[in-house]
């Protein structure tokens, strides 16, 4: 390979098992991240995410020689940037962690180096990050751009990560992968970086393609979550069981409905949508309206559960589950945190039993709720005069129907009916 160092920039839920994938597929990776402690724990081997795998693979890494973090940016031959890109009050990507990732990085190079922007981004991010870069360097010209002055080249490429946080991993080696350079051999260069670890498909396309392909996978299943969500609704008021309906219509040859639940949650498909909407909203009147449904869906929880206390004159209600998703201790965008917050904050006369496997305290948000709890599953659901699931989490999957038995319960997942 020409390409022997790269600095993954950015060890959070995907830099950091990417980062250890590719150390152990025999690259020499330097792991770069701005949180200190957490690269002080990652060089001892410890995880700072729960993934499964993880830790045996960053022992490997750092065992072999191939891998080290550092909060100091390094001159590489390749850069892999994971850094959020969140939004801002406007639905917009706020860039500034992009670009500050480009400022370091700016000073590092000497031409000849690729730079690939892995962090789920809305149409020409990259090369906005790429300006960003020349800006501060312009000695140093990009790939396919004129250069009468014959300027040390670099190169530019989108590669959006789809793994499933959970089964990481895994699917870092087995899933298919877009790869967009802003120029072909900028994807050529990307795709020797991937095809070190990646045994599966490895799909060029463009830059701003890839971009699109990503926010695309994820607005295609939020709008069928929307219509899942939807279909709960209407089920509700027509008596009708939304999850045995949806399983009879999915035997439909060619129909595939996902499964409603609280909301929509994670930084991914409650986010990404919204780039679409923001690149031009006057075409993307279906995806903006399904983020509405979905996120609308956390009021009508909330309603549910007012009812059950309102019959039930309850002192104790159970809300099982806080993170966005099951069996992960990932509590962001979280439709499940949010309506436990909301439940805390509108029955200050109740206690909240609040149900989270995979996290040993409270986030800080509930600093103010001293109504709120964290129980431990059994406790919540023997005590609990009305039930709010909110997750399926493996743990609440072994409930019986007699532990439940006179309780009122709000099953948004279907798991229990
Ligand atoms: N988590 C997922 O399941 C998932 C899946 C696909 C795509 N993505 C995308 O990947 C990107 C990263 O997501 P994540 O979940 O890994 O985020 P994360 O918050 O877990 O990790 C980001 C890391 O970047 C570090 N960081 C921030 N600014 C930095 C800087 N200037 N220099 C160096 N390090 C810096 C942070 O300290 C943090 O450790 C986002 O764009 C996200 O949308 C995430």
């Amino acid at each position: 390979m020409s390409i022997y160092s790269v600095a993954f920039v950015g060890l959070g839920y995907i830099g950091l098992p990417t980062a250890v994938v590719l150390a152990n597929s025999g690259v020499d990776v330097t792991g770069v991240d701005v949180k200190a402690e957490n690269v002080e724990r990652i060089n001892r081997g410890e995880v700072t995410i729960v993934e499964p795998g993880l830790e045996e693979g960053l022992k490997d890494a750092l065992a072999s020689g191939n891998f080290r973090a550092t909060t100091d940016m390094i001159h590489a031959d390749a850069y892999i940037v994971a850094v959020p890109t969140p939004f801002t009050d406007d639905y917009h990507v706020d860039m500034k962690y992009i670009f500050s990732v480009a400022e370091s990085i700016a000073p590092k190079l000497e031409g000849n180096e690729l730079v690939i922007l892995e962090s789920t981004s809305p149409p020409k991010t990259t090369r906005r990050m790429a300006e960003r870069i020349l800006e501060l360097r312009p000695d140093l010209i990009a790939d396919g751009e004129p250069n009468p002055d014959n300027k040390p080249v670099i190169y530019f490429a989108h590669c959006p990560e789809r793994i499933l946080p959970g089964n990481a991993m895994k699917e870092l080696i087995t899933n298919d992968r877009i790869i967009g350079g802003e120029t072909a051999e900028a994807t050529r260069r990307a795709t020797e970086i991937y095809s070190s670890f990646c045994k599966s498909e490895l799909l060029a396309t463009d830059a701003v393609t890839a971009e699109m392909a990503k926010l695309t996978e994820n607005s295609f299943r939020d709008v069928n979550i929307a219509f899942a969500n939807e279909l709960s609704l209407i089920c509700d008021n027509l008596g009708i069981n939304v999850w045995e309906l949806i399983g009879l219509a999915n035997h439909h040859p060619r129909v595939n409905i996902l499964q409603p639940g609280p909301g929509v949650g994670g930084h991914c498909i409650a986010v990404d949508p919204w780039f679409i909407v923001s690149s031009d909203p006057t075409n993307s009147r279906l995806i903006r309206t399904a983020r509405e449904v979905n996120d609308g869906k956390p009021e009508w929880v909330i309603e549910k559960v007012t009812q059950a206390v309102n019959e039930t004159g309850a002192k104790k209600i159970a809300a099982l589950g806080l993170a966005f998703k099951a069996n992960i201790d990932d509590l962001r965008e979280s439709p499940a945190l949010s309506i436990t917050q909301k439940l805390a904050a509108k029955f200050t006369d109740c206690e909240i039993l609040a149900v989270e496997p995979n996290v040993s305290e409270l986030p800080a948000t509930f600093a103010g709720e001293g109504n709120v709890m964290l129980t431990d599953y059994t406790e919540a659901i023997d005590t609990a005069d009305v039930i709010v699931l909110l997750v399926d989490h493996n743990e609440f999957k072994t409930v019986s129907a007699a532990q439940l038995k006179g309780k009122a319960i709000i099953d948004t997942k279907g798991l229990w009916v």
